[in-house]
């Protein structure tokens, strides 16, 4: 199936809106909960593929799971040895969360497993995963070039390890945390600089003990994780859109409600207020041990900034929506510091620059980031590449071109964004799929 977007230019975005539920958080409320004693209800779960692809994994692993109807998902917890063999490989589809956190909880289990995935999960690097987990005393076997599919045996005696990742990367610290709830002793991972903490806060509203010191985080062996309910908040990363949507567009005045502003994940919002947007945080307050709150966004004039490497990390999965701010800021944009950009569902330096390019915007890939100087932009055809956040960002870059923007390869988007069309149209987005 082919999913073409065109987006007329002009008009503004307005109302308030709830985007989807958190993708990170959707995927480890399935895990966390089939591993617990007791049955779990979660609210606001992301019916979007990649959550679904976790969630229908764990349905092959023996677990009982309700809905997804509306956002609810009740998982009946088979405690940390009640998983069973699965009849056949686990597909992920798109989602290295779903790959790369399932490879840390399967290294514990008594059987062997194999996972795969779709052609853009198979291109991804898993040894990132898979060394450290061979070194607490896992098998793990990828294909050619540290790539999916992967071979998970089972039947291993883990031990916990102290690991310094070389990269700031959640989903190898949650893959860790996971196989250490499985293994001798204490596991520890420290992490370069802060990445998202969700593995962390859910364990402990598991009633898992976390230790934290700094950048280091451990855990224990051996656990009784308990049901505890579930609220997930709408996923800071798709609001993102809709803030760079707004604040690039003249006249815009939008509210997105129930945002999830774990402070790991805020980094968009810090950037984008360095170049000078109009955000505000209104209604703050906890659901679910994280924090949320509404976000106001209203148009203004946007300027290019050098963005702050400390930000990068935090902000990780923002850079296609980031790069459109920039395109329409005064001045020149750098960031540096984002070579993980190049590992994501598509090489992002490079599907970005060649689709602002096609719109006649200036942007120089660099090996670890990208410059991008802002001014008037034309229409034209850009590739998506299949990535569903880079479809999104230039369906928002649409907004301020002369002309009508044509996006192709945009099905994937459904993998995080179900009806992203239909709630960009109720914004005040001119945008049409076929
Ligand atoms: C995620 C971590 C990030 C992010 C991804 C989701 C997670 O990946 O880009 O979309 O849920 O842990 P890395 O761990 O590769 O940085």
């Amino acid at each position: 199936m082919s999913v073409t977007y065109h987006i007329d230019p002009g008009g503004m975005i307005k109302g308030r809106l709830r985007v989807p539920g958190d993708k990170s958080i959707s995927h480890r409320s399935i895990m966390l909960a089939s591993i617990a004693e007791g049955v779990t209800r979660i609210s606001g779960f992301l019916e979007g593929e990649d959550a679904i692809a976790t969630l229908n994994a764990f349905r092959a692993l023996g677990v009982r799971v309700e809905g997804p109807e509306g956002g609810n998902v009740t998982v009946h917890g088979v405690g940390l040895r009640g998983l069973r063999r699965p009849g056949a490989a686990l597909d992920c589809g798109n989602a290295g969360t779903a790959m790369r956190l399932l490879a840390g909880l399967l290294a514990g289990q008594s059987f062997d497993c194999e996972l795969t995935g779709d052609e853009s999960l198979r291109a991804r690097p898993m040894k990132r995963i898979a060394d450290p987990l061979n070194r607490m005393g896992a098998l793990i076997e990828t294909a050619e070039g540290g790539r999916p599919p992967l071979r998970v045996h089972g039947g291993r005696r883990l031990a916990g390890i102290d690991y310094a990742m070389p990269m700031a990367s959640a989903q190898v610290k949650s893959a860790l945390l996971l196989a250490g709830l499985y293994a001798e002793g204490k596991t520890c991972v420290t992490e370069p600089a802060p990445t998202r903490d969700h593995t962390e806060r859910m364990l402990k509203a598991f009633g898992c003990e976390v230790e934290k010191n700094q950048r280091t985080v451990c855990v224990r062996g051996g656990p009784t994780l308990r049901a505890s309910a579930i609220e997930v908040p709408a996923d800071i990363s798709s609001a993102a859109f809709f803030m760079v949507a707004a604040a690039i567009a003249p006249g815009s005045d939008l509210t997105l409600e129930h945002v999830g502003t774990n402070p790991t994940r805020t980094g968009v919002i810090d950037i984008l207020r360095l170049m000078g947007a109009n955000l505000e945080l209104v209604n703050e307050r906890t659901a679910g041990g994280e924090p949320v709150a509404d976000i106001r966004v209203r148009g203004s004039r946007l300027r290019g900034i050098a963005v702050p490497p400390e930000l990068v990390p935090l902000a990780i999965d923002e850079f296609p929506a980031v790069f459109i701010a920039a395109a329409n800021a005064e001045g020149t944009t750098v960031v540096t510091g984002a070579q993980e950009l190049r590992v994501k569902e598509s090489d992002r330096i490079q599907t970005m620059a060649d689709g602002l390019r096609a719109l006649g915007a200036r942007a120089e890939p660099t090996l670890d980031g990208m410059r991008v100087t802002g001014g008037s932009y034309h229409g034209g055809q850009v590739a998506s590449r299949g990535d569903h956040r880079v479809a999104m960002a230039f369906a928002v870059a649409g907004l301020r071109a002369t002309t009508a923007v044509t996006v192709t390869d945009c099905v994937n988007v459904a993998t995080s964004f179900p009806g992203f069309v239909e709630l960009a149209g109720t914004a005040g987005l001119k945008i049409r799929a076929n």
